[in-house]
C-alpha cells in the first residue's frame, strides 16, 4: 500500500472515532470511552498527515506536536473545572487563528487553479480566512469576559447593528474583486481580515456575560466551519469532515442552550443580556410579594433529614464553585445507608457549562442511576420530604414559570418549592447569573443554610454521623 492509500484508510477510520466520540460523549456513562477514541481518531489523524509529508518536514511537524502537547497537558492539568469555559474560548481562538493563516499560506504559495477549480480554492481560502479571524478575535474577546479581564456588561454601541451588516457587505464585495483576480488579491485579504476581527471583537464585546457560554459554543462551532473551508483548501477530506463535526455540532449545542434558556438564538446574537455576575438581584416587579427569607442551622437540617425518607438534591454552579461534590457524594451514601432514597436533579443549564454538574457528580464516583434529568424527575417534587438545593439559584426560580416580567420567564426549571421542605445552601444573598430575585426563598416551605456549601455539607455529615 502507498503513503496516500494508508493515509485516506486513515482518514476514514478517524472519521469514523470522531463520529463515535461525538456520539460516547453524549452520555456520561460512556464519555471517557467517547474522549479515548476522540484522542486515537486525532492520534490517527496527525500520524496519516506525517505520512504524506516530505521527510524534511518531519523534524518541524515533531518539533511544534511536542510543544503543543506540552501546552495542551499543562493547561488541561491545571485548570479548575469552573474555568473551562475560559480555556475552550482561548482554544477556539488557536484554531481561528490557524484557520486564518493557513489561508494566507496558501495564498503567499501563489498555486492559484483555473475555472471551476479556482473558484471553490478562492471561496475557501477566502471564508476560511474570515471566519478565523472572526473567530480568533471573539474567542479572545469572550476568554476576557469570562476570565473577569473584560467587564462582562454588552457594549451597546448606537447603531451597531447597522455598522455591522455594513461591515458584512463590504467583505461579500471585496470577496467578489478578490476571486477575479486572486494572484493580486494579497492586499484584500488583509484588509478583510483586519475588518473580520474587528466583527468578531464588536459582536462579542456586544454580549452579555449570561449568554458567554452559549457564544462560546458558536465560536466553537465558527471554528469548525473555517477548518472545513481550509479542509477544501488543502484538499484534505478529513479536514472537511472534523470542521463539519465540529460546525454543525457546535450550532447544536448552541440550540439546545438557547432553548433549555428560553432564549432565542438571535437575541443571543444581537446580544444585550446579563448583569455582573454576583450583582445584587434586580428590584421584583412592582406588586409582587416580597417576604423575608428563613435561616435554618445544621441541627434543624440533620433533625429533617433524619426523618425523611425521600430526598432531592439540586446541584447549581454554587457546587462547583465550593467543589462540594465529594461531600455532596459522602451525604448521598450515609442517608441511603439509611434507607432515605436520595435523587439528584439536573437542569440542562445548570453550572456554566453543559453537563458541568454530570461531569462535577462523575468525578466524585456518584452512581449514574441517581442522578435524574430534569424532566425525568419534575414531577416527583410533590412527594418529596426534603429538598436539598445546593449552590443552585435561576434553575429553581419559579418566577420564570408565572412572573412575565422575570428576564428568565418561560424557561423551564425545577420544580422544587413542591416539596414539603426545601433547604437552600448559599453563602448569602448573591443572585444567580441571570441578576434576579429568587422567589423561592421566601416560600413557607423554604429554609436558607447561609454558608459556603463544601462547609456546610461537611458540618451536616457530621451532624449526622453523630446521631
Ligand atoms: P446560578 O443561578 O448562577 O446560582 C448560583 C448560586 O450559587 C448563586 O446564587 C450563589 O449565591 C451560589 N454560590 C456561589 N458560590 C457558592 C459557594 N461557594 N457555596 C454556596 N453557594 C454558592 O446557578 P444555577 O442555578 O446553576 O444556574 C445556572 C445559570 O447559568 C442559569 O442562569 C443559566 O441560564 C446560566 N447559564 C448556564 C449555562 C450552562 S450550559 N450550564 C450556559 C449559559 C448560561 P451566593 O453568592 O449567595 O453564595
Amino acid at each position: 500500500m502507498d503513503a496516500q492509500t494508508t493515509a485516506t484508510a486513515a482518514y476514514i477510520a478517524a472519521s469514523a472515532l470522531f463520529i463515535r466520540s461525538l456520539g460516547g460523549l453524549s452520555n456520561p456513562e460512556t464519555a471517557r470511552a467517547g474522549n479515548l477514541q476522540g484522542m486515537i481518531g486525532m492520534g490517527l489523524a496527525v500520524g496519516a498527515t506525517a505520512l504524506l509529508l516530505p521527510p524534511a518536514a518531519l523534524p518541524v511537524l515533531a518539533v511544534v506536536v511536542v510543544i503543543g502537547l506540552a501546552i495542551g497537558g499543562t493547561l488541561a492539568q491545571r485548570v479548575a473545572m469552573t474555568s473551562m469555559p475560559q480555556l475552550v474560548a482561548i482554544l477556539h481562538s488557536f484554531v481561528g487563528l490557524a484557520a486564518a493563516l493557513v489561508g494566507f499560506a496558501s495564498q503567499l504559495g501563489g498555486h492559484h487553479p483555473t475555472g471551476a477549480e479556482g473558484v471553490i480554492h478562492s471561496v475557501a481560502l477566502y471564508a476560511g480566512i474570515f471566519i478565523g479571524a472572526v473567530t480568533f478575535t471573539g474567542s479572545v474577546v469572550a476568554w476576557g469576559k469570562l476570565e473577569g479581564k473584560i467587564g462582562s456588561k454588552p457594549l451597546t454601541l448606537p447603531g451597531r447593528h447597522g455598522g455591522n451588516l455594513l461591515l458584512v457587505i463590504v467583505v461579500a464585495v471585496l470577496g467578489v474583486v478578490y476571486a477575479m483576480n486572486p494572484e493580486a488579491g494579497l492586499p484584500i485579504l488583509l484588509i478583510m481580515s483586519g475588518i473580520g476581527g474587528f466583527l468578531g471583537w464588536h459582536m462579542v464585546m456586544a454580549i452579555g456575560g449570561a449568554d458567554m457560554p452559549v457564544v462560546v459554543s458558536m465560536l466553537n462551532s465558527y471554528s469548525g466551519w473555517a477548518a472545513a473551508a481550509d479542509g477544501f483548501l488543502l484538499q484534505n477530506d478529513l479536514l472537511i469532515v472534523t470542521g463539519a463535526l465540529v460546525g454543525s455540532s457546535g450550532a447544536i449545542l448552541s440550540y439546545i442552550m438557547c432553548k433549555a434558556m428560553a432564549r432565542s438564538f438571535v437575541s443571543v446574537i444581537l446580544g444585550g443580556f446579563g448583569a455582573e455576575e454576583g450583582a445584587a438581584p434586580a428590584k421584583p416587579a412592582d406588586g409582587q410579594p416580597v417576604g423575608e427569607a428563613v435561616a435554618t442551622d445544621v441541627a434543624t437540617l440533620v433533625k429533617e433529614l433524619s426523618e425523611a425518607s425521600s430526598v432531592i438534591i439540586v446541584p447549581g454552579y454554587g457546587m462547583a464553585v465550593a467543589q462540594a461534590q465529594h461531600p455532596v457524594y459522602a451525604l448521598t451514601k450515609l442517608l441511603r445507608a439509611r434507607g432515605v432514597e436520595v435523587r439528584f436533579a439536573i437542569h440542562p443549564v445548570a453550572g456554566r457549562l453543559p453537563g458541568h454538574m454530570n461531569v462535577l457528580l462523575a468525578e466524585a464516583n456518584l452512581p449514574y442511576d441517581l442522578v435524574l434529568e430534569m424532566d425525568e424527575i419534575n414531577d416527583d417534587f410533590p412527594d418529596t420530604d426534603v429538598v436539598l438545593v445546593i449552590g443552585a439559584n435561576d434553575i429553581v426560580n419559579p418566577g420564570a414559570l408565572d412572573d412575565p416580567s422575570s428576564p428568565i420567564y418561560g424557561m423551564p426549571v425545577l420544580h422544587a418549592w413542591e416539596a414539603a421542605r426545601v433547604v437552600v445552601f448559599k453563602r448569602g444573598k448573591g443572585a444567580g447569573y441571570a441578576g434576579v430575585e429568587n422567589p423561592l426563598f421566601v416560600r413557607p416551605c423554604t429554609r436558607m443554610l447561609y454558608g459556603d456549601a463544601k462547609k456546610s455539607v461537611d458540618a451536616l455529615l457530621a451532624g449526622l454521623s453523630a446521631t
